[in-house]
């Protein structure tokens, strides 16, 4: 859903999953989403979403991550809003899922929007 007439429009997502390929922009805004790729329903488990990985993000109040927020599919989890030079672009939290939809993570940045990641997970 990227939108490329503006960078602030519509949700964004490196135009490859090739860390190498990816523009610095990209790498500084990619998602990434760690936890089990298989779980128990019904059971906790952690999950870890971190953006500037490949390339550190900017930290200042002129450029920054807002927020950091948790999907299963379209259905809103848990969220974390960002103070910047303060806090930094780690988002832990524990759930449990009842059934199969994959995670999907978003964070935005003040001057980049929005960014997306998704990542499959098996409940048995
Ligand atoms: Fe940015």
């Amino acid at each position: 859903m990227t939108c490329e007439k503006d960078i602030q429009c519509g949700v964004n997502t490196p135009h490859t999953e090739k860390v190498e390929d990816m523009s610095d922009l990209e790498k500084k805004h990619a998602v990434l989403i760690e936890c089990p790729d298989k779980v128990k329903k019904g059971e906790l488990f952690e999950v870890e979403i971190r953006v500037g990985e490949y390339l550190v993000h900017p930290n200042k109040l002129s450029h920054f991550i807002e927020w950091m927020e948790l999907y299963q599919e379209e259905t809103f989890i848990s969220r974390i809003s960002l103070t910047p030079e303060k806090s930094h672009y780690i988002f832990k939290t524990s759930l449990k899922l009842e059934h199969e939809h994959p995670l999907k993570a978003r964070v935005r940045c003040n001057l980049h929007g929005v960014w997306e990641a998704k990542k499959e997970i098996e409940v048995i």
